[in-house]
């Protein structure tokens, strides 16, 4: 496979701005917490290259950033890409940020290819990463009309509210009913992939079949609280036996459903004592799998965990075709996963807007949400290039 020497020079300018973007909060790694000066000084940095492209730029009212390139019918809808230039603490230089200044280089190449109906853009949505204020995905969800109820009244570690957070950077307070229409006719996300899935199969790029579905919650085990000592095994309720039983049952239901995965991370023992016989013990479950039905089957191995289920979000086929088809035009091998981690893309494509998920492969180990984090130039020129030409396809 070979790049042009315009992509290529394209890929050097999306690392070069990676790395400007990685220095602006200071400290060991990317620090742009979501409605933070760091993450509106990114935003800033974003809008002066997409007014230097000669795109059109718009800021809505959660802080949502937008640049658009007209196409010739712009009564039809239009098609979009982007994703998120808030990061977690110490996070790395790819999550996010990449779908933001690759999806820019994309749109002007897309764009550069020739005239093209629908108008191109590309969005970066506000504080997806929720390490400040909770939730996350707050941009994409305001959009949309999906914020909960109180939601602006929530408020950070040092007392300061979504609201106030907004009003500070000149921004809100965004319509509850959101601002999606008219809905874009589609949503083409490029992010890192954040696992080792892709350098696993030796693939620099792979489609979404779906966000995985999430079932989070616990589950509770009493027995009773005895003397260590003179309390014989046969007479013992001890509610630590029976979680550890429960944690192995239910890392064995995720392991035989294909593409489900099970954790129990953290463990609550009363009263915590060594010579005490454990007598209620609490574990947290979460479990996730790319849909309901295999969600169902791990958790139907686990009656005792009480959970709340996030239904996963399958991409539709016509922005992950137009990926499939330039992909295989780019003579590289076809790949699919499921996302195990929660995107933007989930939140257009749950209020209806065809999304396709274009993953890039991660490197040491698929290590992300840290420094370490990496991707290599290739990659990135190789994602351009499929990302540029999927969008041509959707805009034609
Ligand atoms: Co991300």
């Amino acid at each position: 496979m070979t790049t042009s020497p315009a992509t290529s020079g394209a890929a050097a300018r999306v690392l070069d701005r990676l790395e400007r973007l990685y220095s602006l909060g200071g400290g060991r790694g990317a620090n742009r917490p979501g409605l933070s000066r760091a993450e509106q000084d990114a935003h800033e940095l974003v809008t002066g290259w997409m007014r230097e492209a000669g795109l059109a730029v718009d800021v809505d009212p959660a802080g949502n950033l937008t640049g658009r390139q007209p196409g010739a019918r712009p009564d039809l809808p239009e098609v979009w890409t982007g994703s998120h230039l808030d990061s977690v603490p110490d996070g790395g230089r790819f999550d996010g940020a990449l779908g933001v200044v690759g999806g820019l280089e994309a749109v002007l190449s897309a764009s550069a290819g020739g005239p093209h109906e629908r108008t191109l853009a590309v969005v970066a949505f506000r504080d997806e990463e929720g390490s400040r204020f909770g939730r996350g995905l707050f941009g994409s969800r305001a959009l949309c009309g999906r914020l909960g109820p109180d939601e602006l009244d929530q408020r950070d570690a040092e007392g300061t509210t979504v609201r106030e957070a907004l009003a500070a950077l000149g921004l809100g307070p965004p319509d509850p009913g959101g601002w999606l229409a008219p809905a874009p006719a589609a949503f083409v996300e490029c992010h890192v992939e954040q696992g080792a899935v892709l350098a696993s199969r030796d693939a620099a790029l792979g489609v979404a079949t779906a966000v995985v579905g999430v079932a989070r919650g616990e589950a509770e085990f009493s027995g009773l609280a005895r003397h260590a000592g003179t309390t014989p095994m046969d007479a013992r309720e001890d509610a630590l036996c029976a979680a550890a039983e429960f944690i192995l049952r239910l890392r064995d239901a995720a392991h035989a459903v294909e593409g489900a995965v099970a954790t129990a991370g953290r463990v609550e023992v009363e009263p915590g004592a060594v010579n005490v016989v454990p007598a209620r013990v609490a574990v947290s479950v979460d479990v996730r799998a790319p849909d309901r039905e295999r969600l169902d089957a791990v958790l139907a191995a686990v009656p005792e965990a009480r959970v709340h289920v996030t239904d996963p979000v399958p991409m539709v086929a016509g922005p992950s075709d137009a990926l499939r088809a330039a992909i295989a035009d780019a003579g590289l091998p076809g790949v699919e996963l499921a996302s195990g981690a929660g995107h933007d893309a989930m939140v257009l494509a749950a209020a209806g807007v065809p999304t396709g998920l274009l993953f890039v492969r991660s490197l040491a180990d698929g290590a992300s949400h840290c420094p370490e984090e990496e991707t290599s130039g290739d990659d990135v020129a190789l994602a351009l290039d499929v990302l540029a030409a999927a969008l041509r396809r959707l805009a034609a």
